[in-house]
């Protein structure tokens, strides 16, 4: 141990040299904080944009034998979500409720197909507050509930090289 350092904890892993060097110059400015301490568990859904949920749903459940567990619609994202469980994740087909949905939005402009990709995490109000900390910009400071009950929140869409990214803890 360091003379007069408290031992750290085990879970913090300072970011390696080989990480350092992605550091933009002056990374300060991104933030104080330069360790990982959040932790990604795995995929927890895959979220489908479909034109139209019932024969999205039969592909996945005649053609590949998957099981639908139910939907449920969420009013203030003008979408139906249906869940197809999988392993520990699951995949989650989405279909607008209005015209000018964001899911219907991002039909129109990229076509039907995944659409977002989650990824469960341990403690979602600390992760927010660690990438916050690290200057990564967020759709979503806090958590807000999502399909299935989960607390979500998503990470701008410009950090992540396009891939429109849900935090996700349940
Ligand atoms: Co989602």
């Amino acid at each position: 141990m360091m003379l007069g350092r408290k031992k750290k904890e085990g879970r913090r892993r300072p970011i390696g040299r080989r990480h350092r060097a992605f550091l933009p110059p002056g990374g300060r400015d991104r933030g104080q904080m330069k360790e990982t301490v959040m932790k990604v568990l795995h995929i927890d859904h895959i979220g489908i944009a479909a034109k139209e949920m019932d024969s999205t749903l039969r592909f996945f459940t005649e053609r590949l034998g998957m099981k639908a567990t139910g939907s449920e619609t969420i009013e203030e994202q003008a979408v139906r979500v249906a869940f197809l469980p999988l392993g520990e994740g699951e995949l989650e087909i989405l279909e607008s409720t209005k015209p000018d949905g964001p899911v219907a939005k991002f039909i129109e402009s990229r076509g039907e197909g995944i659409q977002h990709i989650a990824l469960r995490v341990d403690d979602l109000e600390a992760a927010l507050e660690e990438l916050k900390q690290k200057g990564v910009r967020l759709i979503d400071e806090k958590p807000r509930i999502g399909a299935g009950g989960a607390r979500i929140a998503f990470i701008h869409p410009k950090e992540t090289h396009g891939v429109l990214l849900e935090l996700c803890e349940r």
